[in-house]
This record gives structure tokens, sequence and C-alpha cells, in this order.
């Protein structure tokens, strides 16, 4: 019998991101911490901008982040990696948006991506003047 037990890259070899490709970024030295690696913050604006790409599309109008839950930063993003940011909408409300985002790099010089950022987003489709506005299902067809 298999056990559980955890690989260098933080997911079992071949395991492949949840959800949609939503945008992709290269990781800059100007977003870095101390440590010398991306910045949470630099990660989580990133997320946020990718989730709120694939809200605004399915919901074809504006769309505000509400909350942000359960957010896990498994690996060091490290300067130079491709960032792939992958959203995967898991629930529509009456206005609102719950989806999953996870984030996967690939490192320079190695072929496998890893998955090292996930957190769940809930946005809101608003109107002209930010208030809730119901979500249109022809939209989500
Ligand atoms: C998003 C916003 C318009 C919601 O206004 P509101 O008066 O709270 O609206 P409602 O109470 O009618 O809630 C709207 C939806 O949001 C959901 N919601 C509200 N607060 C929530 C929270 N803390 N967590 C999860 N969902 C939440 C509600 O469940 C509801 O979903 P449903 O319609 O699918 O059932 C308002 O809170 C706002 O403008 N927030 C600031 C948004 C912002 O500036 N974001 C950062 C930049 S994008």
């Amino acid at each position: 019998m298999q056990t559980a037990r955890f690989w260098e890259g933080g997911q079992p070899p071949g395991t492949a991101p949840r959800g949609k490709l939503a945008a992709r970024q290269l990781a800059m030295p100007a977003d870095t911490n101390p440590a010398g690696n991306m910045f949470g913050g630099w990660i989580m604006a990133s997320m946020d901008a990718a989730a709120a790409m694939t809200t605004t599309r399915l919901a074809g109008c504006q769309t505000v982040t509400v909350a942000v839950s359960n957010i896990v930063f498994m690996q060091p993003v490290k300067v130079g990696d491709t960032v792939c940011f992958y959203t995967d909408v898991k629930k529509t409300g009456r206005t609102s948006i719950i989806l999953d985002v996870e984030v996967w790099v690939l490192r320079i010089g190695c072929t496998e991506r890893i998955k090292v950022t996930q957190a769940e987003f809930t946005f809101v489709v608003v109107d002209d003047d930010g208030r809730p506005k119901q979500i249109d299902p022809a939209h989500f067809s």
C-alpha cells in the first residue's frame, strides 16, 4: 500500500494544475523580499489579477474581490521563474463567484512545474455604481 508523503515540489510527481491557465508572468527582481525570493504580496496581487480576469470574462462585466481565504505559500517563487496562475470556478451564487487559484512555477532549467501557492477567492459581480449585480447565467453556459 502506498503511503502519503511529501515530494520536494510539494505534490506527487505527475500532478497537474487544477483549472485553466488565466495568466503567466516572469518573476522579476524588483518584487523580491529580503530573503531574495518573490514577495508574498506580489504573488497575492498577481493571483487576484488572474482571478479577476477570469471572473470579468465569465460575468461579462466588472467584478470585485470580496474575500480571500485559505492562502498557503508552499514553496518560494524564485527570480526567473515562469509563474503560471490557474483558476477553477467552484461555485456561483446570486452575485458571487468562488474560485480556487493555484500558482505553479517552471524554474529555469527545469522541465516539471511545481505548485507554490493556492487560495480561494470570492468575487462579486457589480454594476457601474459598484453595487452587487445578479449573475447572468447566459454568460456561464
Ligand atoms: C463586494 C461588495 C460590493 C459587496 O457588497 P455587500 O453590500 O456586502 O453585498 P451583499 O451583502 O449583497 O453580498 C453580495 C455577495 O457577496 C457575498 N459576500 C459578502 N461578503 C462576503 C464575505 N466576507 N465572504 C464571502 N462572500 C461574501 C455574499 O454572500 C453575496 O453573495 P451571493 O449574492 O452570491 O449570495 C462590497 O462589499 C464592496 O464594495 N467591497 C469592496 C470591494 C473591493 O474594493 N475589493 C478590492 C478591489 S477589487
